[in-house]
């Protein structure tokens, strides 16, 4: 019940305008978010290597309104990705397509994630394109088709196994080679086209990994979900799968220790670092995939 109704607040402007504030950040989106700048969350990543596992960095921000704002942001990724070649960390990074200007063009969003995709390409490192609401969805794989069909292929998409038309992206995508990061899906979809009960998504999760450790490329799963990741285990190792065919991935600051085991155990483990001031939206989900966090918050807030 709570679900809808904070995925809801990360929409919205008054109550991003009441919460956003520094006091908040220190005290509870700091779990969550590696930090303000890109030189905080540089230095994250370096600990992550140290610690044998690979990142993903994400420069928070979505729903462009302005071209100037999309084009601040892609040189900001332009950047990290030079900064994460110099520092030689392993390292992607990943975009949200409505913050690089899908809602205003798409013919900009193009461009930008083009650019982006060139540079990662040059640094030798990878773009994933994150999936958002289900409106943006159609949107947002016609510009990755288009950056794709030029020919760029050092670029991937994330799907989301809650909604009923994934079986057929996932094919589409391997028939062409795209490597896919599967996730359960974070927003609030609507019956029609997303599966409501959590264990129809847990299944619809755990037979797309099945076929993405068959026949998809490098395909990443995204889940702190322990059965699942238990299961997409024992059927690798069942099928003959190499442990390096694929990889985990995981959030920062949502279970370490789950993270530290599966690299102990020989498995690839790529963590996602968001970082930046726009921290509200991604913050308030987070609190939407798990309630019992509210009282991480309440406790945060309320401690001298
Ligand atoms: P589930 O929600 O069942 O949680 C399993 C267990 O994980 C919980 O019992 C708890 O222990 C822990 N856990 C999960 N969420 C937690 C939280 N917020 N706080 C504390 N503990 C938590 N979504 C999307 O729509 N588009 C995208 O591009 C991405 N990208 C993405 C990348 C990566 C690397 C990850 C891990 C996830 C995403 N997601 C995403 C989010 C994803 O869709 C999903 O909402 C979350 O991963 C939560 O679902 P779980 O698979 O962890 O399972």
């Amino acid at each position: 019940m709570l679900r809808p109704v904070l995925v809801a607040l990360s929409r919205s402007e008054p109550a991003r305008r009441l919460v956003a504030r520094p006091f908040v950040f220190r005290r509870v989106a700091r779990r969550f978010v590696a930090g303000e700048t890109a030189d905080a969350a540089l230095q994250v990543v370096a600990e992550l290597n140290a610690r044998g596992l690979a990142a993903t960095l994400d420069i928070l921000g979505e729903g462009t309104t302005a071209e100037a704002d999309a084009q601040r942001a892609a040189i900001a990724y332009l950047d990290l990705l030079d900064a994460i070649g110099t520092r030689r960390l392993q390292s992607h990074v990943s975009v949200k397509l409505s913050q690089l200007g899908l809602d205003l063009s798409a013919e900009l969003a193009v461009r930008l994630l083009a650019q982006i995709v060139r540079r990662a390409a040059e640094v030798g490192t990878f773009v994933r394109v994150d999936m958002e609401d289900s409106r943006r969805l159609p949107g947002i794989l016609r510009v990755f088709d288009r950056v794709w069909e030029a020919g760029w292929h050092t670029v991937g998409v994330a799907l989301q196994a809650y909604l009923y038309r994934t079986p057929q992206d996932v094919e589409r995508y391997i028939a062409r080679g795209v490597s896919i990061r599967l996730c359960k899906g974070a927003y609030a979809e609507p019956p029609q086209i997303a599966y409501p009960r959590k264990a129809d998504v847990d299944r619809a999760f755990a037979a797309l990994a099945e076929r993405l450790l068959i026949a998809g490329r490098s395909p990443a799963l995204a889940t702190h979900d322990e059965r699942l990741i238990a299961g997409a285990r024992q059927f690798a190792a069942a099928h003959g799968v190499p442990l390096q065919a694929y990889e985990f991935q995981l959030l920062y600051g949502i279970r370490r220790d789950l993270q530290d085991a599966l690299a102990r155990a020989g498995h690839r483990v790529r963590v996602y670092v968001p970082f930046g001031t726009h921290w509200y939206p991604y913050v308030m989900r987070r609190m939407a995939e798990r309630p019992a966090n509210l009282w991480f918050v309440a406790r945060n807030l309320l401690r001298p």
